[in-house]
């Protein structure tokens, strides 16, 4: 990117560099401070022509206040706001916004700049409001842009985390009675990101210049200023005075119909108008796996009368319907989650079908569950091949896996573990081809190998457990062979009809009923008790 000259902001403590983008409002530029640290920097011109100094200042007022209401509060689905300040732009101020390189072929942004020169020539200053706040990414009118243009199933996760993202930052906004009144794509940013990736998440809600306070979630505090917000996203009762939540509920329905359905920009307003005003219900088309009962609470959202619309975020269908709890029911599906699973998820397995599969999940904190575990016969939820887990807090519970692996040699394994505080609870591995032991007596063995030479000794593996990883449980297993490294992990219940060997630090068993077991682990010589006084 090229830079420009950089433009004192002497009261948000930080210069301009480059341009972001242009709003109802007021002009984005990126900022950086002393230290390098980059934020955003919104600036709007207070409207000085044909009004009063009273009103200049009335207006002032205003436009902080609604940044007020937002300031000091930090959710990761909002924009947060960092610091607001009025300080007047004089000609040279403003003759060096018009001077950044980015904006030279920009004639549009160019032309309104100078109409704010032509402005403080005449009274030597506008009155501005700056807020600074934190750097996003591109916005959601970028993503759809790009993305609504075909359907890519591929995409459907990133469709579903974008309304879930969303719905997080409004729902918290709603928790602290405020309202945002201008709910649509272009006010929904993508996370900035060091490596360049336009469109990270958290997706968050942002440009809060129309928020309002709410008393309660069905009266406004105040008079509400009418036709407020973009008119193809806006609720109708906005036309008039009175109106609060169900306002937003209805936008935030008609920008997720849009994601959900891959809608097109130039469709959307003769969309929108036959489902809220002539009822055309069949338009919003198929609750599909990704996503249950979408299409419910689309028409819910959307009903044109605000007492038929859904009035809050207790509402039972929608705290359902974004409940982060997906049900899985072909190897198709699973794979499609791989890469769009986020912390706090749910992942009902009730897989059917026969495939060999591999599955690398990177990703904390998820629990994925077997629907209809341990029962082979049905071939239900049973993951063939092998499932890397690389994160940690995860929790795998009814868990079957079917390994087939070669016989011999590096053959993969069940389950693999790459993170810390990993849980695997009632799991069944049923890899036929490992190697059942000739001495079949219960003894201890010894020899230590690695873990590709153990896989070439005693056949596939069922459970390994990474040096890396610590801290995990493995509770209630029955497999055939299992290699353990890493320190801390708890086991217990377990029952191995071949070779468990366990190496590294500090473990605890109970119940490891193994044919044999390599038991290599050591216990650390600073025991823990030894910090207790
Ligand atoms: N925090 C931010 N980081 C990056 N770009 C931003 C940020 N805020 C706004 N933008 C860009 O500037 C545009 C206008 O910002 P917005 O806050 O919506 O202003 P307005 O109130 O004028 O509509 C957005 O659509 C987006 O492209
Ligand atoms: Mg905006």
């Amino acid at each position: 990117m090229e830079l420009g000259p950089y433009v004192p902001l002497e009261s948000t403590n930080c210069r301009l560099e480059s341009f972001l983008g242009f709003g109802s409002f007021g002009y984005v530029f990126q900022g950086v401070n002393e230290r390098g640290k980059v934020s955003a920097v919104k600036i709007i011109f207070v409207e000085t022509s044909g009004r009063t100094p009273e009103e200049q200042e009335a207006e002032k007022h205003r436009l902080s206040r609604e940044y007020k209401l937002i300031a000091g509060k930090k959710h990761d689905n909002l924009v947060e706001i960092l610091k607001s300040t009025h300080k007047p732009f004089t000609v040279e101020d403003i003759q060096a916004l018009l001077d950044i390189p980015c904006i030279q072929d920009r004639d549009d942004i160019r032309a309104t700049l100078r109409y704010r020169l032509f402005q403080a020539e005449e009274k030597k200053q506008i009155p501005t409001l700056s807020i600074q706040m934190e750097l996003c990414g591109k916005t959601l009118r970028h993503w759809l842009n790009i993305n609504n243009e075909v359907d890519n199933p591929n995409l459907r996760s990133v469709r579903r985390n974008i309304v879930k993202d969303m719905y997080d930052g409004l729902k918290y906004l709603h928790l602290n009675k405020i309202i945002h009144r201008d709910f649509r794509p272009e006010n929904i940013m993508f996370s900035f990101s060091s490596n360049g990736e336009e469109f990270e998440f958290p997706v968050k809600v942002g440009d809060f210049g129309l928020c309002r306070r709410v008393h309660s979630e069905y009266t406004v505090t105040e008079t509400l200023t009418p036709f407020v917000g973009s008119v193809t996203y806006r609720a109708p009762e906005t036309n008039f005075t009175d109106y609060s939540i169900p306002a937003d509920l209805y936008s935030f329905g008609l920008v997720s119909w849009e994601i959900l359905q891959v809608i097109k920009q130039k469709d959307t307003r003769s969309m929108f108008h036959r489902l809220v005003h002539d009822s055309q219900n069949h338009l919003v088309i198929g609750a599909d796996w990704w996503f249950p009962r979408w299409a419910e609470l689309i028409i819910q959202l959307t009903k044109r009368r605000v007492q038929d619309r859904i009035q809050g975020c207790e509402d039972r269908l929608l705290m359902g319907a974004l409940r982060s709890e997906i049900t899985v029911e072909s190897h198709k599906q699973f794979s499609a989650i791989q890469d769009f699973l986020v912390p706090g998820y749910i992942v009902n397995i009730n897989i059917k079908d026969k495939a060999s599969k591999f599955y690398y999940f990177k990703v904390d904190h998820v629990t994925f569950n077997g629907v209809n575990a341990l029962s082979l016969q049905h071939l239900s939820n049973v993951i063939c091949d092998q499932m890397d887990i690389d994160g940690d807090g995860n929790q795998l519970i009814n868990i079957e896996t079917l390994h087939m692996g070669e016989a011999v040699g590096n053959s993969g394994f069940g389950i693999s573990i790459w993170g810390d505080n990993n849980i695997l609870e009632s799991f069944k591995c049923c890899n036929i081809l490992a190697k059942v032991m000739e001495n079949h007596e219960r003894s201890i063995l010894r020899q230590s190998v690695d873990w590709e030479a153990f896989a070439q000794r005693f056949g596939p593996i069922c459970i390994y457990l990474s040096k890396s990883s610590e801290s995990c449980i493995i509770k209630n297993a029955n497999l055939r062979n299992a290699f353990i490294s890493g320190a801390r992990h708890g086991l217990l219940d377990i029952e191995c009809n071949n070779v468990i060997q366990i190496n590294g630090l500090d473990h605890s068993t109970k119940n490891l009923d193994a044919v044999n077991l390599i038991d290599n682990s050591k216990r650390s010589l600073i025991r823990l008790d030894f910090y207790k006084n």
